[in-house]
């Protein structure tokens, strides 16, 4: 059975970007493969966090990762820090990785751009990304398109390792969603989603109440042109409400564009306001249970242990193939 990795940053709420472009594709990937899904909060560390809000955020993404429909018997969920062998084996590829191949990562130039203090491990999160993926010998690592950088990096560092030391990663391969792969904001269209963004209006939280996601949609920016049609260069605002639309209606773009001929945008806002709301209320619900339960640190728990097992015995051969203490078996 091969291998799937992912990891998301509870360095906020989740958006309906991160639930599109990752979450969504990993609840059917974990009939097929051997998942392992990662709140990866050493990476989020990088940029400052305040200590409580940092906790409740990586318990809270525990409980979106199942409210979406992870399933515990069949795919490891774990907490990043809670499995010392990312740190270890971050440290190890940490020293195969150029200063100059980080400095390059669009990430760090978009999150340092304009800062007075930038953190060393912002600049050195790519590595520790890497570990996560290679510590699990993972096949193919489910992302929205903005991680594609980082799975590049990865299969460079893998590939420079194997031919450096000794052959013992798996070259991971990436899996971009074909919709929905960079959904993007609701008030700026030729941005992304984001979570970080200033203005609340830019993003849907997964847990927004209806009546805010009914508003957020309403005010989401479009054109003056009123045909609901997909053109991404010219309309990229209504453009990036059909996919959102198609996405989650399992609807084709062009099904969509027929049912609103000769209708305007406040309709098809309307009828995309409950699309949303009917997709995300469900999980919503599961979610707020999950958090109310003690079956959620039982469940981190198992992750913890499972997820040890498998890196520790990683980190050892990365050991043994840089010379690093003593020799084990
Ligand atoms: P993060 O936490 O920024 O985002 C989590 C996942 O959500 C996707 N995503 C989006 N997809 C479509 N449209 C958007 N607007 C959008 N915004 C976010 C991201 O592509 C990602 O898949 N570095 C990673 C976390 C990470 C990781 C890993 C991922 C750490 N280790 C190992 C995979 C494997 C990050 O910051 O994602």
């Amino acid at each position: 059975m091969k291998t799937i990795f992912s990891g998301i940053q509870p360095s906020g709420t989740i958006t309906l970007g991160n639930y599109i472009g990752a979450m969504r594709q990993f609840v059917d990937l974990q009939e097929e493969y051997n998942c392992f899904f990662c709140i990866v909060d050493q990476h989020a560390i990088t940029v400052p966090q305040e200590r409580l809000t940092l906790r409740q955020n990586t318990k809270s993404l525990a409980a979106m990762y199942l409210a979406v429909g992870i399933d515990p018997s069949k795919s490891t969920v774990f907490i990043q820090s809670e499995v010392p062998a990312h740190a270890q084996a971050g440290w190890m590829l940490q020293c195969t990785a150029y200063i100059g191949e980080l400095e390059r990562m669009t990430q760090f130039k978009d999150k340092s751009h304009g800062k007075e203090a930038v953190s060393a491990g912002l600049l050195t999160y790519p590595p520790l990304m890497s570990a996560d993926i290679l510590l699990y010998k993972t096949d193919l690592v489910p992302v929205g398109e903005d991680q594609k950088q980082h799975l590049e990096i990865t299969r460079d560092l893998a590939d420079r390792f194997n031919k450096k030391f000794n052959d013992i990663f798996t070259i991971p391969e990436v899996r971009i969603p074909k919709a929905g792969a960079r959904v993007m904001s609701l008030q700026d269209p030729l941005k992304k989603m984001s979570k970080s963004d200033p203005n609340q209006k830019a993003f849907i939280s997964m847990l927004d109440d209806p009546r805010k996601i009914v508003k957020k949609i309403k005010s989401a920016v479009t054109d003056s042109e009123g045909v609901v049609k997909y053109d991404k260069e010219n309309k990229p605002g209504i453009s990036n409400l059909l996919s959102i639309y198609s996405v989650l209606s399992d609807k084709s773009i062009e099904e969509i564009e027929e049912m609103y001929e000769g209708k305007g945008y406040g309709d098809f806002k309307g009828d995309l306001a409950e699309v949303v709301v009917g997709h995300i209320k469900p999980i919503q619900d599961r979610y707020h249970a999950l958090m109310e339960s003690t079956e959620l640190d039982e469940i981190l728990d198992q992750g913890a242990t499972k997820a040890n097992f498998v890196a520790s015995k990683m980190v050892k051969k990365m050991e043994n193939a840089m010379g690093l203490g003593r020799k084990r078996k």
